[in-house]
């Protein structure tokens, strides 16, 4: 939600800035601004999309060293030229750029105005411009901290001020982290708009408010002005990693890379046994309770059938933002495992922090390192996918049915049950199985010529594979806006069945294995009804073909990991979808990829 990025050093800051904000803009994409310290402060700014609003007013006819920038996604105020970022105050010394929601806007605004300021935009974030021009009396961090404190709510903040040769910038609940580098300094709201910079990062903490100088001085304070000594920590990412590598779209490029990801995930971590660096306490929880939203929600779903047939361990599943609000019972003897690729996401953050108050112990799957529900759980398995700059989760996804099944095994080692050997050589085959699958590409993409033009699309699927059949439908639906619905298969003679007819087609998860001939049942229901189906099936299998419109096929695998190698034709299918009808499948309508706020 929202990206901000922050310069200050020797070389013209408009063209780092400009870079940065491309990084950052799957994190929201409806407006875009920079301020850049030239005297005064020049500001360029204006709704749409980064490059259309460079087009429009030439970021880089920005002259100076000093400067902030922000990407928008809407929360306050339609997209507009007055509500993108930066904001100022009344007599336009300081410039302010802002992630997150000030929740006591209104009260404040209402105050400020009563007082004698003029507001200029609907945002919630203009009263922090005016509070502190309010405070300002020739201490501009101490305006700053002032302002802060009288805010509710999330901020990730850079500010600057004409008369002062310094960005501030803070955190509370929006991520902030600062690239440090010899003479020069950064500041970003997400380490990739920066990495090509420097990989050297230090992670603002909430309440923490910095100042980057000239000469690269960076120093860190809380709000009460006490100095704090930060880590500095350097990121394993590289800048290939975050380019598109010949690639149309990053979602095609992460679809791709999830051999190697999977690869990562495992790394070191799998052998006779499994060896998770997380200290013993996990085989103590007597239930385990997984929290996430969206895709992370459908691992989760994934995670509670793996603990649950692996190690025997009672696992349920809750939607974070469900979880937090409903008095959970939740204590000492559950585990609570948050599931997040970005680890900011709202709501998961707030119901591991409701966990760790009712005296859970916490577990953080995350793939962002050093992002918030990373640092704020007890324990934490990193999934090792790399940064994942698509909007809709490919690999992230993947990588986290993966970490689960290796927490899964963990905790059966822990309960003395016996490993079965036939799983962990499907998982040391995982890698080169999705190789396979990749290779139907050719085949997805004529199959999606061939039903992109239908308004509807039913998924199903069947036990491990249910949460296949919801994950599948969600790809569809966010980057091609097809309206899909995910089914467990039984299900859909509840009711889903009287959609059924010849513009509908069904997306059956059919494999080999547990449940098959029940799947098989229902497609037969649905082609009784002139349905169109795409069926998932397992190589060899060639009785579903007469009941299949087109058949995808994947290799036989261990069940628990057919999840991981089902979804793989799906993302495919969904991405060729949205491609043929011509959209912007890493940016889609409405979407950020990092949901900051609740
Ligand atoms: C869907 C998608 C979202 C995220 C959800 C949670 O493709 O990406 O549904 O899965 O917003 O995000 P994280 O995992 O960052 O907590």
């Amino acid at each position: 939600m929202c990206g901000i990025v922050a310069y200050m050093g020797s070389r013209q800051a408009a063209p780092l800035l400009l870079n940065g904000l491309r990084r950052l803009e799957y994190r929201g994409y409806d407006s875009a601004g920079m301020a850049v310290l030239n005297g005064g402060i020049d500001i360029r700014k204006d709704r749409g999309r980064i490059d259309d609003v460079n087009r429009e007013h030439d970021f880089s006819s920005l002259k100076g060293t000093l400067g902030i920038a922000h990407t928008r996604w809407a929360t306050h105020g339609e997209p507009s030229m007055k509500n993108a970022h930066p904001h100022t105050g009344c007599n336009g010394d300081i410039a302010l750029v802002h992630n997150g929601i000030i929740e006591n806007y209104k009260t404040l605004r209402e105050l400020l105005e009563s007082e004698g300021h003029v507001f200029s935009t609907d945002t919630d974030t203009e009263v922090l411009t005016h509070l502190i021009e309010k405070f300002y009396k020739g201490d501009f961090l101490g305006s700053v901290r002032k302002a802060l404190m009288q805010i509710r709510g999330t901020y990730g903040i850079a500010v600057i001020h004409k008369g002062c040769n310094e960005v501030v910038v803070a955190r509370n609940g929006s991520p902030l982290v600062i690239g440090v580098k010899r003479g020069e300094a950064f500041a970003a709201s997400d380490a990739s708009a920066i990495l090509e910079h420097t990989k050297k990062m230090i992670y603002l903490d909430d309440g923490e408010v910095a100042t980057l100088k000239p000469g690269g001085v960076v120093t860190v304070r809380n709000l009460f002005d006490k100095i704090l000594e930060k880590n500095i920590e350097e990121i394993g990412w590289n800048l290939d990693q975050i380019e598109k590598g010949g690639f149309r779209h990053f979602m095609l490029k992460e679809i791709f890379e999830q051999p190697e990801s999977i690869r990562n995930v495992m790394r070191g971590r799998l052998g006779k046994g499994i060896k998770l660096s997380i200290n013993g306490e996990l085989g103590d929880r007597k239930r385990v309770i997984i929290v996430a939203c969206g895709s992370s929600w459908h691992s989760a779903l994934i995670g509670r059938y793996l603990i649950e047939s692996l190690s025997g361990v009672p696992a349920e599943v809750d939607y974070a933002s469900e979880f937090r609000y409903r008095e959970p019972l939740v204590g000492k003897d559950d585990l609570v495992i948050a599931i997040s690729q970005s680890g900011e996401t709202a709501d998961t953050l707030a119901a591991l922090k409701e966990a760790k108050r009712r005296g859970a112990k916490t577990l953080g799957v995350v793939n962002v390192v050093g992002s918030t529900i990373a640092r704020e759980a007890d324990m934490g398995v990193y999934i090792h996918a790399g940064p994942e700059i698509g909007v809709a989760s490919t690999k992230a996804y993947t990588n986290q049915i993966i970490a689960l099944l290796l927490i899964a095994l963990d905790l059966a080692q822990k309960h003395g049950k016996k490993i079965n050997q036939r799983l962990l050589s499907d998982m040391r085959k995982l890698p080169a199985t999705l190789e396979h699958v990749l290779k139907e590409d050719k085949k997805i993409k004529a199959i999606a010529d061939r039903v992109a033009e239908h308004g509807n699309f039913l998924y199903l699927g069947r036990g491990i594979n249910y949460p296949t059949a919801l994950e599948g439908a969600l790809k569809l639906k966010e980057i091609s806006y097809i309206h899909a619905e995910g089914y467990p298969a039984a299900e859909m003679k509840h009711g889903p069945i009287a959609l059924i007819d010849e513009n509908m087609p069904v997306v059956f998860i059919a494999n080999k294995g547990k449940g098959y001939d029940k799947i098989v049942s229902n497609m037969e229901e649905v082609k009784a009804r002139r349905g169109k189906i795409i069926a998932i099936a397992t190589e060899g299998d060639n009785s579903i073909k007469s009941l299949s419109d087109w058949v995808i096929r994947v290799p036989r695998t261990a069940d628990e990991l057919s999840p991981v190698v089902n979804i793989i034709p799906l993302q495919l299918l969904a991405y060729y979808i949205a491609d043929i009808k011509g959209l912007d499948v890493d940016k889609p309508r409405n979407l950020a990829k990092s949901v900051t706020v609740e």
